[in-house]
């Protein structure tokens, strides 16, 4: 089954073709960071806007790339939520007038369980059931995963996600947006044990996160430094990113112990990070366990994700209706 797949959740225009839910013909990111990057953050009104101008060019993208025509399409699949909705408006929108006229099924995904079904996408992924770890700029959370769209939430960040906490650290040091890429890179220069900040319940009581405070211990002591901060900043970025990943990879491997499965997947932004990966890779084997993280291209908002999650549910008669809406926030 060839699924086209639409993402437009946040401040990336994606489409993509995938076949049978694990074969990417192409996958096309249009990234906006350039736009959002003197502000530091993303801004929904822009977002869409610019999401408007992309569309068309990625989704034809997508099909050259692909090296088929429209009508070799059986079934659409899109970001339903959660996002910003404006963003997400264009492309559910897009992505239902396309299914209509071509008189295909279409179905509207969670982006979660896309990035939790990035791992099959790769040559390589886990059998079930295995224990994700899904950190992005909106979300950090661990789940149970039984099936392609069977999954239970074992814990989740009770503030900021660890994309955001990225973010924000970067924007206080003036990286740019977004932290994720800049900080991954400047710690490589800096010593992870010079500066020490907090690693929030890294106890074993809980999978669930935090990251704020840890965010208010860095700009404490950038604070409490005064200019003498600046030179210390591949330190401070160095020492902060090992706290984050600490806390990721203790909590990971332990939910793995505590369900007696031996697979864990990193999904999301944050799987990028070098050092998460490094680190993970290292505790799960000393701890006995496989680890699935998908290339760093699919760790990103996709499509190909999308369109892969899409294929399970069409495949099944599920299907969206015309009537059916976009939603902000977390729903199942
Ligand atoms: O999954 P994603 O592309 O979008 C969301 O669904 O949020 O994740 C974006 C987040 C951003 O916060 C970005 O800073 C972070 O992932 N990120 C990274 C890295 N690459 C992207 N964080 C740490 N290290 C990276 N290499
Ligand atoms: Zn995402």
């Amino acid at each position: 089954m060839i699924v086209f797949g639409i993402e437009t959740s946040c401040d990336e225009t994606a489409a993509a073709v995938v076949v049978d839910g694990k074969e990417i013909l192409s996958s096309i990111v249009s990234s906006q960071v350039n736009i959002h990057h003197p502000y530091g953050g993303v801004v929904p009104e822009l977002a869409s806007r610019k999401h408007i101008e992309a569309i068309v060019p990625v989704v034809n993208g997508a099909l050259t790339a692909a090296g088929i025509d429209k009508k070799m399409i059986d079934a659409v699949a899109v970001t339903r939520g959660p996002g910003l909705v404006g963003a997400l408006l264009v492309g559910f929108n897009f992505a239902r007038a396309f299914a209509f006229t071509l008189d295909i099924p279409w179905v509207g995904i969670n982006h979660l369980e896309g990035h939790i079904n990035s791992v099959f996408l790769e040559l390589d992924p886990p059998p079930f059931p295995f224990v994700a770890l899904l950190a992005s700029g909106g979300h950090t959370s661990i789940y149970y995963v039984t099936s392609h769209t069977g999954y239970a939430l074992m814990g989740q960040t009770r503030d900021d996600a660890a994309g955001e906490a990225y973010d924000k650290v970067a924007k206080m040091l003036d990286l740019g947006y977004p932290g994720g890429v800049v900080i991954d890179r400047m710690a490589e220069k800096g010593d992870p044990e010079k500066i020490s900040f907090p690693r929030p319940f890294i106890d074993k009581s809980t999978f669930d996160f935090s990251f704020s405070g840890l965010k208010t211990a860095v700009l404490r002591y950038i604070q409490n430094h005064g200019n003498g901060y600046r030179k210390q900043v591949p330190d401070i970025v160095a020492g902060f990113q090992e706290a984050v990943v600490d806390v990721l990879s203790d909590k990971i491997c332990h939910a793995a112990k505590v369900k007696n499965c031996n697979h864990i997947a990193l999904v999301g932004g944050v799987a990028a990070n070098s050092r998460l990966r490094k680190k993970v890779m290292h505790e799960a084997s000393r701890d006995g366990l496989t680890v699935h993280i998908p290339s760093v291209g699919l760790c990103g908002d996709n499509a190909a994700m999308i369109a892969g999650v899409g294929y399970h549910y069409l495949k099944t008669g599920i299907s969206s209706d015309l009537s059916d809406d976009v939603y902000s926030r977390i729903r199942r």
